[in-house]
């Protein structure tokens, strides 16, 4: 566990080790025998913690020997859910991003319409084209993007950061060949897809601290520059906090550098400019600051598109060019990719054009008041309750929550049914409402935990 300023009680490690375990338990397959009405060639024991069926009280673990009926299939899937958390009834802080069942209808209709088509061929899809290239831009304009940027759609934020990084890396080699060891800055708070990416494409990550308001150390950043540093991260905002780093200063080091500057802007890219519209200070972050090289924007957060959708911007297309892959030698003929995956499943490429076709800068605005108004009145509750505070200045809807006196996970701990969550600890939703209105439930219900607050009817 991680501590600053006193006994802050932090809750990005735990949360961490929370979801390793999570999904490794998942992962994890051991021998056992098969279950009746199954094949045995390759019996295996169900994974730990992976909910038994309840009618052969075993889980499927091999392939069924007989067709089972769609229905019963379904029914079974349905019963199965229903061990999940309730993120309909607002139990669930971040994962799922909700813009109202009027708008999921919307999204599952265009990502059913084109749940066969494939966007590793944009020539045998040109719709597909269309719509990434459209969201694409439309991102792009969002963020101070002009003629010359360019990027592409990927599955979701580790996608786009890996993206980044490994575009970062092939840009240095082209440069300079000599650099063998290359190395990225990463604040302490930067999302673990950027360590991912060190360790996929041997980028060495070189850590540095976040100050007492949780944004990255800018001198720390000027110190760590070394002739093999290729690459600066900042975030816009960092995940654990929900605190935007000092994103002009940091871009100006990587500027005096010579070396790339990415913004971590996952879930706050499609946010950050209507909180700014609205009224709401948001310092700049995106490509007007000079010195943002790449952007990676999340559409499955705040742009409410279906699960799937992220986009990763590049300042032109020169430096774009160091991302893509192409194989030209194989028996299948020429292998062009720009992202990581080979198949690209068109229904979240069409999804996302159409919810932001659907929602346009009207009915984005709409849902960041709501959201905004509502995490206002949530900091304001947690602050009032004695010994247990709101982490650093918050400029969007996700926060952390600390205390000096209390053990805050404890009270997260006692919860019936801890929720493992990206960032999350084990904090129940209701819990956290009880404690913003009502002080006496505070001290109980808190846990040290960050949360994106989503749309207000997910609350
Ligand atoms: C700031 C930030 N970056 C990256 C990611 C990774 O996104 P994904 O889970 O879509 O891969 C997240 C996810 O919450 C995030 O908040």
């Amino acid at each position: 566990m991680k501590r600053s300023n006193g006994h802050w009680f932090l809750a990005g490690s735990l949360a961490a080790a929370a979801l390793i375990v999570a999904g490794w338990r998942l992962y994890s397959h051991y021998p056992r025998k098969g279950a009746p009405g199954r094949t045995t060639e390759r019996p295996v024991r169900p994974p730990e913690g992976v909910i038994p069926d309840s009618r052969s009280g075993t889980n499927i673990i091999t392939l069924p020997t007989k067709r089972i009926p769609a229905e019963n299939v379904l029914a079974t899937m349905r019963q199965i859910r229903e061990h999940d958390a309730k993120w309909q009834e607002g139990k669930v802080w971040s994962l799922v991003f909700h813009a109202g069942d009027k708008v999921t209808e919307l999204l599952k209709e265009a990502y059913t319409t084109f749940f066969s088509e494939n966007g590793l061929n944009p020539m045998a899809f040109p719709s597909l084209k269309k719509f990434e290239a459209e969201v694409v831009t439309m991102t792009a304009s969002l963020l101070g993007g002009d003629d010359e940027t360019a990027g592409n759609m990927t599955s979701g934020g580790t996608e786009s950061i890996l993206m980044a990084v490994k575009t970062a890396r092939d840009w240095a080699r082209a440069r300079n060949p000599a650099n063998i060891a290359p190395e990225m800055i990463l604040p302490t708070t930067a999302h673990p897809a950027f360590e991912k990416a060190a360790h996929y494409f041997s980028v060495k990550p070189v850590h540095i601290p976040v100050r007492s308001d949780f944004r990255a150390d800018v001198a720390a950043a000027r110190d760590a520059i070394t002739p093999n540093t290729i690459l600066l991260v900042g975030s816009a905002p960092s995940y654990p906090h929900g605190i935007i780093d000092p994103i002009a200063e940091l871009a100006q080091i990587a500027q005096e550098n010579d070396i790339l500057f990415h913004v971590d802007a996952c879930v706050g890219g499609f946010m950050l400019p209507f909180v700014r519209k609205l009224g709401y200070p948001v310092p700049d972050f995106d490509f007007h600051v000079p010195g943002v090289t790449s952007i990676s924007v999340d559409l499955h957060k705040y742009a409410y598109a279906a699960k799937g959708a992220s986009v990763i911007l590049y300042k032109d297309r020169a430096l774009r060019r160091h991302q893509f892959f192409v194989y030209s030698d194989w028996p299948g003929g020429i292998y062009p990719s720009p992202t990581m995956a080979g198949t690209r499943p068109g229904g979240a490429i069409a999804a996302a054009w159409a919810i932001m076709n659907h929602l346009g800068e009207e009915g984005y605005l709409e849902i960041a008041d709501a959201v905004m108004k509502t995490a206002t009145k949530l900091k304001d509750g947690i602050n009032a309750i004695e010994g247990v505070q709101v982490l650093g200045e918050p400029m969007m809807s996700i926060l952390a929550i600390g205390s000096d006196r209390l053990n805050v996970y404890e009270g997260g701990h006692r919860r019936p049914h801890p929720l493992p969550g990206a960032g999350g600890g084990p904090v129940r939703h209701h819990g956290q409402r009880r404690a913003a209105r009502r002080r006496e439930y505070g001290a109980e219900a808190v846990g040290a935990a960050t949360r994106s607050i989503g749309h207000p009817t997910a609350l």
